[in-house]
């Protein structure tokens, strides 16, 4: 049966801690002899429907790394972006890619590119799930306080978004704690979080960033608006006043916690540039981590 990376809960735990091994060996060997090309002499298509920097590099460079050929398409320079349905593009996939990364609005559409093709699909951000950045932050998180997450406690302070739901459904398979500080009217997806709950995840959901902060050993947050959402960017403003994640935020916190984002950030808005640009910050070894965990995700699933 084809394997897909739709959400963190489609690899078990044991998988899950397995792809994050792999990604530390991969680390290591990277520009080694030693570095294996498992997809050597295959296709991965990488399709985007909104804008990508980091998600874009990391696996262009990745997919080369193991050996194969990357092929991004930008949407709207595509069929698909002049109406050619996804069922379509899914068969047509098929026949040309040994595995497709997809970018795109509603996650059903992913669902649907899923459902559709033969070869693996990975989610390389939804507006529900952006589960890709969530291996590269467990990554980040093993490099700071060794392998098991066990005793990690995530504050997340912000937009109950894409990535709040993805730490949601991670906190269910990996097992570390989780409380969520969010505006009354930017609470993550009920359904996602009675979903975790009912897996077990120790997940709480907070509307004062001081509830979610204290004792945190990971402080993450992430824009204010995402992207679909600009034209609702200065009304996101004043509802996000007071979530800033600042120097205070960090006192709240552990003394050894460090700071995530998934990037891009917008300093003096959900983080100040004390904090990202200082020494709590680990947002560039957790972009260089997307590059390691793609590679060993795609090893797994499309070999
Ligand atoms: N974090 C992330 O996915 O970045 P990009 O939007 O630049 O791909
Ligand atoms: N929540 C952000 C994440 C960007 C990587 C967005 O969806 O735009």
């Amino acid at each position: 049966m084809t394997r897909h990376f739709l959400t963190v809960s489609d690899l078990s735990r044991d998988e899950l801690f397995g792809v994050l091994d792999r990604a530390a060996e991969l680390k290591e060997l990277r520009g080694t002899p030693a570095h294996p090309q498992p997809l050597a002499g295959k296709s991965i298509a990488i399709v985007f429907e909104k804008a990508s920097t980091r998600t874009r590099l990391s696996f262009e460079v990745g997919i080369h790394e193991l050996g194969a050929q990357p092929v991004t398409l930008i949407s709207k320079d595509t069929q698909l972006g002049r109406g050619e349905p996804i069922e379509d593009t899914a068969r047509m996939l098929s026949r040309y890619v040994h595995g497709a990364v997809y970018r795109t609005f509603g996650h059903e559409r992913l669902q649907t590119l899923a459902k559709c093709a033969s070869i693996p699909v990975v989610n390389g951000l939804s507006d529900k799930f952006h589960p890709v950045q969530l291996l590269a932050d467990l990554m980040t998180i093993r490099q700071s306080f060794g392998p098991s997450l066990d005793g990690a406690r995530v504050a997340w302070v912000g937009d109950g978004n894409n990535m709040a739901h993805s730490w949601i459904v991670s906190a269910a398979v990996a097992g570390f704690d989780l409380v969520l500080a969010c505006p009354p009217e930017y609470q993550p997806d009920e359904q996602v979080v009675a979903d975790a709950k009912a897996k077990g995840a120790n997940v709480e959901v907070v509307e004062r960033p001081e509830e979610a902060l204290e004792g945190a050993t990971v402080v993450t947050t992430d824009v204010w608006a995402s992207m679909g959402q600009e034209a609702e960017h200065f009304e996101r403003e004043q509802a996000f006043a007071g979530f800033i994640v600042d120097d205070a935020s960090m006192k709240r916190a552990s003394d050894e916690a460090i700071f995530l984002h998934c990037l891009p950030a917008h300093r003096g808005e959900e983080v100040s540039a004390s904090v990202i640009d200082g020494p709590q910050s680990r947002v560039w070894d957790e972009a260089e981590n997307r590059l390691h965990t793609q590679k060993a995700l795609l090893e797994w699933l499309v070999t």
